[in-house]
């Protein structure tokens, strides 16, 4: 399987009816030996590992690559697709290649019509949430949708899965859901309270159930219309029953971080710039958008706390409008694809004018710097001229953006590139999910 690329071998999923894939393994490593075949022991160029890894952290690593080889590990998007579109002004010419995580933002930038959006991820199981997303959009009608992936929880979504979905997806998404289809049959359950993050909310609404004082002010939150009402009830009924110790140590578990997605170089980055560690970086994080922006319509935290959207509170691709828009035809500028972003780049021979690349940098700067570099030496070689790239990362200022050279005698990844520091700060400020610590804004130098 992780041979070299043909593009025909490429998995990828044309949804309008053309077939073409390659049978994707059941457990997916993302990081694991194959890497280590595929690029050969030690960085050959790029940069040098930062910190030698202890026993804790290789025990770590591994506990992290098993339980995210074999699970859906995002249930919805946790990145701001409204501050991203204000970074990447996305034009109707646009090819774009975005990481999928959840496939929500990807519906999101759909509706603003670019020309294509080729999602890539190398955990098939997160592209088989966006097949089964996007096959919604062709064959369900928006109250159905709704109830699936705004409530999720639908009574009749088995029936409707086998009759109308099922025969839209892929061999491996049809595999995966299935076993999974009941995910969003259970009355007093959601499909949110599913996938690795979704066990964090389900363990967060079962604490909330014991702590009824926080739960009802943490309800008014969402309820009030002023922004100093909001303000005030956070401040008196929620932030001082929240941040229990208890709260605090399930927070900085690696246990629960990797549930989140989060693998322990992340941490580790997040520990270093908070005196006050994991728990003191989320606090401060719930502390800013409860008191600077309206959470009334933070669908973000609002999943995770309410286990569903509602139809004022959710994102874009569930409003019923944008919906339409979706089924009209914008769903069909998508294109799915299994693999490492490396491997699709190797693969394809379009240019890419926007790259959304999430934070997923993060992963492999610390244990595969020179995968890295592989892959900024091949993001720079499909690039369109004017191309311009975002991502995320745990530290406002990653060493790896420091040192990656992206490729023998190419200089640094910074000689290559025009950052934009302010108006990445000043979207920063709007970013209803705040989690990250550094938003990136590049240019490719002309
Ligand atoms: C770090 S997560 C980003 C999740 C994002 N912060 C969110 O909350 O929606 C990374 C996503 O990228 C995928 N991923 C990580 N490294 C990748 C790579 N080299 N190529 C393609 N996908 C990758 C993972 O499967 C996961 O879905």
């Amino acid at each position: 399987m992780r041979g070299k690329f043909k593009s025909s071998d490429c998995a990828v999923w044309q949804y309008n009816f053309s077939r073409k894939h390659t049978p994707v393994p059941d457990i997916y490593p993302l990081h694991s030996s194959s890497m280590v075949r595929q690029f050969g022991p030690g960085p050959r160029y790029g940069m040098s590992l930062k910190t030698p890894h202890t026993l804790a952290d290789r025990f770590d690593q591994k506990l992290f690559d098993a339980i995210y080889s074999r699970a859906l590990v995002y249930n919805t998007c946790w990145e701001d697709p409204a501050v991203d579109r204000l970074a990447l002004n996305i034009q109707n010419d646009d090819t774009m290649l975005v990481i999928t995580s959840a496939g929500c933002n990807i519906l999101d930038y759909a509706l603003t019509g670019p020309r294509r959006i080729h999602a890539v991820d190398a955990n098939p199981r997160q592209n088989a949430l966006l097949e089964l997303k996007l096959a919604g959009i062709r064959r369900l009608q928006f109250h159905d949708f709704f109830a699936a992936f705004g409530s999720g929880y639908h009574p009749h979504f088995r029936a409707l899965y086998f009759d109308a979905l099922r025969a839209e997806l892929s061999p491996y998404a049809q595999r995966f859901w299935d076993r999974h289809v009941d995910w969003f049959g259970s009355r007093s359950g959601s499909f949110y309270y599913h996938g690795l993050s979704g066990i964090v909310a389900r363990a967060f609404r079962a604490y909330l159930k014991v702590r009824p004082r926080l739960a009802a002010g943490i309800a008014e939150l969402f309820a009030t219309h002023s922004l100093d009402h909001q303000r005030h009830i956070y401040d008196t009924r929620v932030r001082p029953l929240m941040w229990t110790s208890g709260v605090n140590w399930a927070l900085s578990r690696q246990l629960t971080l990797s549930m989140l997605g989060v693998p322990h170089p992340q941490r580790k980055e997040v520990q270093e710039q908070h005196e006050r560690g994991v728990a003191g970086f989320v606090r401060d994080a719930v502390d800013y958008v409860a008191r600077q922006l309206p959470f009334r319509s933070n669908y973000f935290w609002s999943v995770y706390v309410r286990g569903r959207y509602t139809e004022t509170c959710c994102p874009e691709y569930l409003k019923r409008d944008n919906f339409a828009a979706l089924k009209a035809g914008l769903a069909d500028r998508v294109l799915l694809h299994t693999a490492t972003v490396t491997e699709f780049l190797k693969a394809t021979d379009e240019r890419i004018s926007k790259f959304v690349l999430l934070d997923h940098m993060d992963w492999m700067s610390s244990y595969y710097p020179h995968a890295l570099a592989e892959e900024w030496s091949f993001i720079l070689r499909r690039a369109t001229p004017n191309a311009r790239i975002i991502f995320r990362s745990a530290h406002a200022t990653p060493g790896y953006l420091e040192h990656l050279e992206p490729g023998p005698r190419r200089g640094r990844l910074q000689d290559h590139l025009v950052f934009h520091p302010g108006l990445a700060a000043r979207l920063q400020r709007l970013d209803r999910v705040h989690t990250y610590a550094g938003f990136h804004i590049a240019d490719l130098k002309a």
